[in-house]
């Protein structure tokens, strides 16, 4: 082998040493260059057969070659070992804690809601919609709600037009509440009918503790023949059940809406003292939750449905009142604020 072959194995072994990053592949390497086998043992092999001066010349070489590697790959050795022990300072530490990412969730009032619409869903009433914006007609009228009733005075709703001296037949507004949505279902389908209307609904209150000019409603209608009183007892107590817990109890309270008759309002024990009486039920062991009554028969009439063949029910449940007694919110402001209630715990 010439001068340059010995060159070229030393250029072979360089790289090969470059590689080795770990002991054992030092071992390796030892073994397949130093070692009894190994390569520059072989080299040594033809040696015998040489002339004396050119033996004497190809010995040295060789020589200085096996010294040379033999004095890279200790090197190599130590400083494999003297290397930091652990991870490369720009590795990955995968046993720190991760970075929990921030997800949005649901806000209170419509989980609650959702929650709503499952519970009436079981007993068999479909979810629908109406429209926010709405007529004086649709809104009052139609509801059996002269324009002259207390509830139809511009304090309580958002007009979206300004009177017109009669030139057009309604004014556009804001909804007050879901009542509507009832019309538009009845002039829309023939009974039986049976929905929930869940949205939101505007008034001019100024926001409080216990109010928002914007909040929420879910609205319930059933029109078939035959359909009584006890079954709107039947359904809200049940319902009321389901939503609050076994063991809770509804109170009907005779009431007034024009357009229902009967009327009641309806408690359901307190949630927080079971009946007892506590101050988030003022002391009285009940709490408000909706009004309702039998559908009343000018209604029917207004959506071209026989008050003699058939009758109905309706209630209307303040939404967020409803996860506020859920969650133990006690302030219906805390919905519309960076309140942490929302934002860390939900
Ligand atoms: N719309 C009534 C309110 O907002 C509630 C209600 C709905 C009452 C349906 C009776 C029947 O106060």
């Amino acid at each position: 082998m010439s001068e340059s072959g010995l060159e070229q194995l030393r250029a072979e072994f360089d790289g090969a040493l470059a590689a080795a990053g770990t002991a054992a592949d030092l071992e390796r390497l030892s073994a397949l260059w130093i070692g009894r086998e190994g390569k520059l043992r072989r080299l040594t092999e033809g040696l015998g057969a040489l002339p004396p001066e050119e033996k004497k010349a190809r010995g040295k070489a060789i020589n200085e070659l096996k010294l040379a590697i033999t004095a890279a790959f200790e090197a190599r050795g130590r400083a494999l070992s003297a290397a930091p022990r652990g991870p490369a300072p720009d590795a990955i530490d995968v046993t720190l804690p991760g970075e929990r990412p921030r997800l949005g969730r649901r806000h209170p009032i419509y989980s609650t809601m959702e929650e709503l619409r499952d519970v009436f869903g079981r007993l068999g009433f479909e979810c629908v919609y109406g429209p926010e914006i709405e007529t004086t007609y649709y809104n009052f009228e139609a509801l059996n709600i002269p324009l002259d009733h207390p509830a139809a005075e511009p304090f309580d709703t958002w007009y979206l037009d300004e009177p017109d001296g009669g030139k057009r037949p309604h004014r556009a507004l804001l909804r007050s509440h879901t009542s509507p949505a009832q019309m538009h279902v009845m002039e829309s389908r023939v009974p039986p009918i049976r929905v929930v209307v869940p949205g939101k609904v505007f008034r001019t209150d100024p926001a409080d503790a216990s109010h928002l000019p914007v909040f929420h409603q879910i609205e319930g209608l059933y029109v078939d023949e035959g359909v009584t009183f006890a079954d709107l007892k039947g359904v809200l107590s049940i319902a009321n059940k389901a939503l609050f817990g076994a063991k809770t109890e509804t109170r009907f309270r005779p009431s007034y809406f024009p357009f229902t008759e009967p009327s009641a309002e309806v408690d359901v024990s307190c949630l927080l003292c079971g009946g007892t009486g506590c101050p988030a039920c003022k002391g009285s062991g009940w709490i408000e939750i909706l009004g309702c009554g039998m559908v009343h028969p000018r209604v029917l009439e207004f959506a071209k449905i026989d008050p003699a063949r058939y009758s109905g029910f309706a209630f209307g449940m303040g939404v967020d009142r409803i996860a506020m007694l859920k969650l133990g919110v006690t302030d219906i402001r805390h919905f519309v604020r960076s309140h942490p209630l929302f934002l860390g715990q939900w």
